[in-house]
C-alpha cells in the first residue's frame, strides 16, 4: 500500500501570549454563558440576565467582544436589550444566550440555548447541540469550510429539522469578530480549508421553519462603520468616546449610557449621520422556532482546542 502524504497547508503564528490571551477570553466567554444558564427563567428581567453575564466577563479581567445576546423564539440572533427594557423571560420562550470575551483584543464567542419552564422544544435544541459536535470534531486543519458546513445541514435534518442557511459561523482575528472566512451551516461548495492556529467559531442554528433569516426591526446592537468629525459637539463627544472604549467591535445603548448621559437621542444621531450602523434583529422568515449553539475552536493538525467549552 502506499503511504499517502497529505500536504498540509501552512499554520498561522501565534505566540505564547496570543494563545494565552485567546484561553482566556475562551474560558471567560464559558463561564459567563453558563452563568446565564442559571439565571434565566420565568419572570426573570431579560436587562438583569445580559448585565449579570457581561459584569462575570468584566470583574474577572476581560472585556466584552460584542453585546450579550439574548434572542427569544423566531428571533435568531443580534437582539439585546436596551437600558430601559423592562421585559421579562415567560414560561414557553426559547432563549438564545451568545455571549463572546475579549482580552487584548483575543476573542471567544460561545452560545447555548435554554427553554423556559417547559419541555417543548428539546429535540430542537439538540438539533443544533449536536451537529456543534460533529462540526467541531470535523473542524481540523486542511478541512474545507463547505465540507463542515455539510455535517452541520445533515445532522440537523436526520432530527426533522432545518439549518439556517444564511446565518453561518466565522473566523475571529485579533479585534477582528467576523474576519474573511465563514464556516456555513449547510455545503455551500467552499473549498476554502481550515488551517492550523486558525481561531473559528462554528454555529450552528436549527429551525422547524423555512431555515433561513430576514432582517427584522433595525436593531439596538451597532458599530463604528466611518471615522467623521460631526459638526454637533455632543455627537462627536460621544463619538470619540464610543472609538476609544469599543474600537472596531459591536457596542450597544446599554454600555453608551455610562458614556453620556443623554446617549439614546445621540446614538440616533450618530446612525443618521451614517458614522455608525446597526445590527438589525434577524428573524426565522415563517416565524419558525430557532434554536443555537457555538463554541470556539483553536484549530490544531489533528484535533482542535475547544476554548469556551
Ligand atoms: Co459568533
Amino acid at each position: 500500500m502506499a503511504l499517502f502524504l497529505k500536504r498540509r497547508s501552512k499554520m498561522y503564528l501565534l505566540d505564547e501570549n496570543a494563545r494565552d490571551c485567546i484561553r482566556k477570553a475562551g474560558r471567560l466567554s464559558g463561564e459567563a454563558r453558563e452563568l446565564g444558564r442559571s439565571l434565566v427563567s420565568e419572570g426573570v428581567k431579560l436587562r438583569d440576565v445580559a448585565e449579570e453575564m457581561e459584569m462575570h466577563i468584566l470583574e474577572h479581567g476581560g472585556k466584552l467582544a460584542f453585546p450579550v445576546n439574548l434572542s427569544l423564539n423566531d428571533m435568531a440572533a443580534h437582539f439585546t436589550p436596551n437600558s430601559n427594557d423592562e421585559s421579562v423571560f415567560r414560561s414557553g420562550d426559547l432563549v438564545k444566550l451568545d455571549v463572546g470575551a475579549q482580552v487584548d483584543g483575543y476573542l471567544g464567542d460561545t452560545a447555548t440555548t435554554v427553554e423556559v419552564g417547559t419541555r417543548n422544544w428539546q429535540p430542537l435544541i439538540q438539533a443544533a447541540e449536536r451537529a456543534l459536535q460533529l462540526a467541531l470534531e470535523m473542524a481540523q486543519d486542511g478541512v474545507s469550510m463547505g465540507t463542515i458546513g455539510g455535517v452541520v445541514e445533515r445532522s440537523i435534518k436526520s432530527t426533522g429539522f432545518r439549518p439556517v442557511t444564511n446565518l453561518s459561523g466565522h473566523e475571529m482575528k485579533r479585534y477582528n469578530l467576523h474576519a474573511g472566512l465563514s464556516v456555513p451551516n449547510y455545503d455551500d461548495g467552499a473549498l476554502t480549508k481550515a488551517k492550523g492556529n486558525m481561531l473559528l467559531a462554528i454555529e450552528p442554528f436549527a429551525t422547524n421553519g423555512q431555515g433561513q433569516v430576514t432582517n427584522g426591526k433595525s436593531g439596538n446592537i451597532y458599530r463604528v462603520l466611518r471615522d467623521r468629525q460631526l459638526k454637533d459637539q455632543e455627537a462627536d463627544r460621544l463619538f470619540q468616546l464610543i472609538k476609544q472604549e469599543f474600537t472596531t467591535l459591536p457596542f450597544c445603548e446599554r454600555w453608551c449610557d455610562r458614556l453620556h448621559p443623554d446617549s439614546a437621542p445621540l446614538l440616533r444621531n450618530l446612525h443618521r449621520h451614517g458614522v455608525i450602523s446597526t445590527y438589525p434583529v434577524l428573524i426565522e422568515c415563517k416565524q419558525g422556532m430557532v434554536s443555537q449553539a457555538e463554541h470556539t475552536i483553536l484549530v490544531g493538525n489533528g484535533g482542535g482546542e475547544i476554548t469556551t467549552a
